[in-house]
């Protein structure tokens, strides 16, 4: 009975794959399913490699995907539902830090911090005025768990909170605004904290981006699917938006390379995540994950 991790994962969850389950490494062993597929239990994987259908079918006896991350729309969940295969994510344990870099962007394109720094770095010193991020309104499409915590930190900022999502969410004093367009319209910043995957995908269009307006700010640390990439990239280029910044993109690792000299876009590499304590905890809690279907089959953060 085989342990697969699928793609390479942080340090010292391979270290515990391999020490505590002789883990088989499929990215190092591509010909491993065609031979031994039958004998995978559980696979470890990442929200960004999750586990393709052609993955699952070279496993019959599969029980368990173990995904490190919150995301999971790279694994079809109707497909592993229907084989009897139970999914596990890390929620929560990431929330704080994607809100941090949600603030941390928002108020960096506002303010043009990375483009000032970039000035003096080229020597120069009166930098163009920048936009006043505290007692403006913010949309926050998805208020979800990580879009609670964008609000709950925009709050400490005077701003105006409203937000879309499928239903009204309770228990939050925000306004529920009905529709991502009408959403946009009323903001100043609009900050997309939605899940992946087909559900959302192209949720903020091109629409959207015409009623956020040239005064707009958009900050996105969802997933780059959730934008229609291209209408984004003109509307930056062509100075319809105010500027943005962006964690992730529709086809990472590749940015636009338009946006590559647009100095109004903050640019990361999908690090939202990307701190020594959060991956720490995700990966402890894929682990957990893990152990405990092995144990009883039962999974600690089940994807519902
Ligand atoms: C997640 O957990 O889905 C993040 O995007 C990975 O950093």
């Amino acid at each position: 009975m085989s342990v697969l991790q699928v793609c390479p994962l942080l340090p010292s969850v391979e270290r515990a794959l391999t020490e505590g389950y002789q883990a088989v490494r499929l990215f190092e062993r591509p010909g491993f399913l065609a031979a031994h597929g039958d004998e995978v239990v559980a696979a470890v994987t990442s929200s960004r490699f999750g586990v393709t259908n052609e993955q699952l079918d070279a496993m019959p006896k599969l029980g368990a995907i173990v995904h490190f991350g919150v995301g999971y729309e790279t694994t079809d969940l109707a497909h592993a539902r229907a084989r009897g295969v139970v999914v596990s994510n890390t929620p929560d344990v990431l929330n704080d830090c994607v809100a941090d870099l949600a603030v941390g962007g928002l108020i960096d394109a506002m303010r043009r911090l990375s483009a000032a720094d970039r000035f003096v770095r080229r020597g120069e010193w009166n930098h163009p005025l920048a936009t006043k991020v505290s007692g403006k309104q913010v949309g926050i499409l998805g208020l979800g768990r990580i879009g609670r915590a964008i609000a709950r930190r925009l709050e400490g900022f005077d701003m105006k909170i409203s937000y879309h999502s499928r239903t009204p969410v309770g228990g939050v004093s925000y306004q529920y605004v009905p529709s991502p367009v009408a959403l946009a319209a009323e903001v100043d910043v609009l900050v997309v904290a939605t899940a992946g995957g087909p559900a959302t995908a192209g949720l903020v269009s091109a629409e959207v981006l015409d009623a956020l307006g040239p005064a707009g700010y958009l900050v996105n640390i969802a997933r780059g699917s959730v934008v229609d990439e291209p209408a984004m990239v003109a509307a930056l280029v062509e100075g319809r938006l105010a500027g943005a910044a962006l964690d992730v993109y529709a086809d990472e690792p590749n940015v636009p390379p338009e946006l590559l000299d647009v100095d109004s876009v903050v640019l990361f590499p999908h690090i939202a995540s990307a701190t020594h304590e959060t991956r720490e905890a995700m990966g402890e809690l894929a682990l957990r994950n893990l152990r405990q279907f092995l144990t009883d089959r039962t999974l600690v953060t089940p994807v519902e």
